[in-house]
């Protein structure tokens, strides 16, 4: 279900940066869902944000979500997402990742495809319900600063 205020998904534009970086350092900060840790430069990272491979949704003002599609240049493309913790679970996730399926199939892509943490449940079933398929599972490939090793599950599908 969408939040009662209406969300838009639209390319992200130069202004977008600043919220995009502050986002993705925020999920960062949570430690659990994105392989970054902090400290996260948030001027860096929106200075270096793929600005035309990125939607993003919208509510007013506001940037809650973005999803970015970067072009391999083989035919496929590698999902990177992520919602403000607030609005996650309304939907938000879900109407992002179908619309970058449709703007990778206007790409002319054949593929997307993604590496997500084994334990990140959210994650794991958003792609699934886009008809996602586990393609293998890296075992232990990410160290994180606790001293952890954390198993990632490769997930694909065909456009
Ligand atoms: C993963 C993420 C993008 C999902 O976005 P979202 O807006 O919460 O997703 P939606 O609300 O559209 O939910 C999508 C589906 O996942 C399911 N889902 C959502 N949260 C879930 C959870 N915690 N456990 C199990 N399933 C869950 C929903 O039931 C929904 O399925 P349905 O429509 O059949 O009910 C969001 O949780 C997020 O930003 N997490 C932190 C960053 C991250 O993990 N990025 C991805 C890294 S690979």
């Amino acid at each position: 279900m969408l939040p009662d205020s209406p969300v838009r998904i639209r390319p992200a534009r130069d202004d977008d940066r600043l919220p995009l970086a502050g986002m993705f350092a925020e999920a960062a900060e949570e430690l659990d869902s994105i392989a970054t840790e902090p400290p996260v430069d948030v001027r860096a990272r929106a200075a270096s944000w793929t600005i035309d491979e990125t939607l993003v949704a919208v509510t007013g003002d506001e940037v809650i979500g973005s999803i970015h599609v970067g072009r391999s240049g083989h035919g496929f493309g590698e999902v990177g997402m992520t919602v403000a913790r607030e609005w996650r679970g309304r939907g938000v996730g879900s109407v992002l990742l179908a619309a970058a399926i449709e703007w990778a199939r206007e790409q002319g892509l054949h593929k997307l495809s993604l590496g997500v943490f084994a334990h990140n449940a959210a994650g794991i079933a958003l792609y699934r319900k886009f008809g996602f398929v586990e393609e293998g599972r890296r075992v232990k490939q990410y160290r994180r600063q606790n001293g952890e090793l954390w198993d990632a599950i490769d997930m694909g599908l065909l456009l």
